[in-house]
């Protein structure tokens, strides 16, 4: 035996510098789980119904084409059917856009911080990412981003509104900044939140896009439509960055129990949409709670609220834990806390008056 074969497979190194992807912590049975912004709600009984009348075919491969659930997108969006590229999950299209767009020596520009995976599917693809940090009102640094572009620049994440923070770009600053990038980079308009979306100012990324060929618009069935564990999301690009998407996807990546279920739950959007009704409401309900105990809160248009707690951040998050609630704390920086069902963000209320008067 050699002695490079006893050292095992040569890794590219490249491997070394990324970052594991860290999921929310799971919680303990009597513990409430705020840590990724999962939909608190069980599936809908039509919904749950049609993963079990599927359920019983697994040992068959899935619709490679995602057939169904594609036609039903494309005329819920008033989209071309060639327009819509699914993925397990959001964040595996997500995968595919940066594999299909940069190499070794590009560059993926992303504010930060933002959605965790940006800077790991950036460098899996052995491309550079470049975080342009977030403004102190948590804003997307726009202008600083464009100054970020070089030759190198093949894709740009714009998170709206932004994972850890909440916080969304309004239409006039996103349509100037789509404007001012070069028609030869993929500007992907991550709308993981859209459906919590209340402030009218937040534009459609899906209106961005219908005139911009190089605007992609990232959506997923993991947040406001409850699917998270069935793993579905989908890209709305021109082409040819939609059939680029379908050569980088890993095959039959989308289930069958995963592409019915999306189906069924667009079918039942309107009892969806009246949980995220609920949701919303508590989000207002929580925000003023802590704005009311002294804490600064910006605007969340999603289903989280941020507080930036710097180098008291996992204090705060252990303070949580020790009152039921698992929280996700960035170290130094703040923690992200999911918007819950009411007890849970009762005792997440109750555990950030308790820290604050300890202050
Ligand atoms: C901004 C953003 N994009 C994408 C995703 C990925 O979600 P999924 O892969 O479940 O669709 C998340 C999940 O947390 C997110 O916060």
């Amino acid at each position: 035996m050699s002695g490079t074969a006893a050292q095992g497979p040569r890794l590219r190194p490249s491997l070394d510098g990324i970052p594991t992807y860290k999921p929310g912590k799971p919680a303990g049975a009597d513990a409430f789980k705020l840590s990724s912004n999962e939909n608190p709600y069980e599936p809908l009984p039509g919904v749950l119904d049609a993963v079990v009348a599927t359920a019983g075919s697994f040992n068959r491969y899935p619709d490679m084409a995602v057939t169904e659930l594609t036609a039903e997108l494309a005329q819920h969006f008033g989209v071309p059917a060639e327009h819509i590229a699914t993925g397990p999950g959001s964040v595996g299209v997500a995968q595919s856009l940066v594999l299909s767009t940069a190499g070794p020596g590009d560059e993926v520009i992303f504010a930060w911080r933002s959605f965790e995976a940006y800077p790991i599917i950036t460098q899996i693809a052995g491309a550079t990412p470049v975080p342009v940090p977030l403004t102190a009102a948590e804003e997307h640094d726009l202008d600083a981003m464009l100054a970020a572009i070089t030759p190198r620049t093949r894709l740009i994440f714009v998170c709206n509104p932004n994972n850890p923070t909440g916080v969304a770009i309004h239409g006039p600053e996103l349509e100037r900044f789509l404007d001012a990038v070069p028609g030869d980079i993929l500007v992907v308009v991550d709308e993981a939140y859209r459906e919590f979306i209340r402030d009218e100012r937040v534009p459609d990324g899906v209106e961005l896009y219908r005139d911009r060929p190089n605007v992609c618009v990232l959506r997923t069935f993991s947040k406001a439509y409850g699917l998270a564990g069935l793993r579905v999301g989908f890209a709305i690009a021109h082409e040819p960055v939609a059939t680029a998407l379908r050569k980088t996807a890993i095959p039959f990546g989308v289930s069958q129990l995963a592409q019915d279920a999306a189906v069924a739950s667009l079918r039942a959007e309107d009892a969806l949409l009246v949980r995220v009704e609920a949701l919303v409401a508590e989000r207002t309900r929580v925000a003023a709670a802590l704005a009311a105990q002294g804490w600064t809160v910006v605007d969340s248009q999603a289903n989280f609220v941020w507080l930036r707690l710097g180098e008291r951040t996992m204090d705060f998050a252990a303070a949580c834990a020790a009152a039921g609630v698992i929280v996700r704390p960035f170290a130094g920086e703040g923690a992200r806390v999911t918007i819950g069902e009411v007890a849970g963000n009762d005792l997440f209320l109750a555990a950030a008056e308790a820290f604050r008067k300890e202050l």
